[in-house]
């Protein structure tokens, strides 16, 4: 590869503020030697945390950090997960295409570039987001054990590639689930269709808004994943009220939202314009309370990064 010439400075930075141009430094420095090595991770992290402080402290605008991160990210890193973040091909960063790369570790397959998306995919939140297909394969291998009632209906919520749906009946071939998915996003729907063709008659799926449709049927499971995450309170409670409606006695609704401990969130909000509603454990009970659910049916687990929070409820 001929080495990387840096153009002129990006325009944005002379209005700038100390953090911006102290990040401003650090990255035109990486990107010269070809991206981030993991042990500047932390330099990298330190960096966007002290810009993080300075939006917070109303220092910078954020409008001002993003104009800058697209500036730069069009420059130097066309092609890497934080150009696909910004690009919001599908209208906003975590569509199923971005989830979908985040479950197959996707790189740039160019060397100064592919770093960028090692860097990417060692933060803990695409960490969180592989984790928690773990924890719905863990779900479904606890909802069919013992070979109790069969087939078990699962109701997955905006799903997406449903990657986490494929990996989990090729491995376990022989459990009677049966798949209703639904997604508002038409070529999420053939994304998933393609990854699920090889047991077709096991998946249904909806291209629906959840907001407005559910199959009407009655469920063991409940999933939703990567979904409330990005609603407001309001419809938050709405859509969980739904989704307890369709699950039958003895079954569980299961919601993952991002927790308020994030560390990449400076990075997924600044570099990426990823912005999530992030919510507690507390918060989540309460508008579980407010959806109608009984206090001790009422549950909040997480995976093992304590970034993605999961409220189950029993019924
Ligand atoms: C972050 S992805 C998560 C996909 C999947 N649940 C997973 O975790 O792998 C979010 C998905 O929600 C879908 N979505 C967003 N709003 C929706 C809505 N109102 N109704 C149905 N699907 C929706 C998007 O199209 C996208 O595929």
């Amino acid at each position: 590869m001929p080495p990387l010439v840096l153009q002129d400075r990006p325009p944005v930075r002379k209005n700038d503020v100390a953090p911006l141009i102290h990040l401003d430094d650090l990255l035109q420095e990486l990107i010269a030697a070809g991206g981030p090595m993991p042990g500047e991770y932390g330099m990298m992290n330190r960096a966007l945390r002290l810009l993080g402080d300075a939006v917070r402290a109303r220092v910078i605008s954020r409008d001002e950090v993003l104009a800058y991160a697209q500036d730069i990210t069009h420059r130097h890193l066309e092609g890497t997960m934080q150009s696909r973040a910004l690009g919001k091909k599908f209208g906003y960063s975590g569509d199923f295409e971005m989830i979908d790369a985040i479950y197959t570790l996707r790189s740039a397959p160019e060397p100064h570039l592919r770093r960028w998306d090692l860097y990417f995919h060692a933060q803990a939140a695409p960490v969180a987001v592989r984790n928690r297909k773990a924890y719905f394969h863990q779900l479904l291998n606890a909802h069919t054990e013992g070979g109790g009632k069969a087939p078990v209906q699962v109701l997955n919520v905006a799903s997406g590639p449903a990657r986490d749906v494929r990996e989990w009946v090729l491995e376990n071939p022989g459990r009677e689930v049966f798949f209703d998915c639904v997604d508002a996003e038409i070529h999420a729907i053939e994304c998933a269709r393609k990854l699920c063709a090889p047991f077709a008659e096991r998946v249904e799926f909806y291209h629906r808004n959840v907001l407005r449709f559910l199959p009407a049927k009655g469920y063991e499971l409940v999933w939703s994943a990567g979904l409330f995450d990005y609603l407001t309170d309001r419809s938050f409670v709405y859509l969980l009220k739904a989704l307890m409606a369709v699950t039958r006695r003895g079954g569980e609704v299961v919601v993952g939202n991002f927790s308020d401990f994030n560390p990449s969130r400076d990075y997924m909000e600044l570099l990426g314009d990823w912005v999530l509603q992030h919510r507690t454990r507390d918060r989540l009970r309460e508008l579980a309370l407010e959806a109608g659910a009984a206090p001790d049916s009422i549950n909040v687990e997480w995976e093992p990064e304590g970034v993605n929070l999961f409220l189950h409820i029993r019924r």
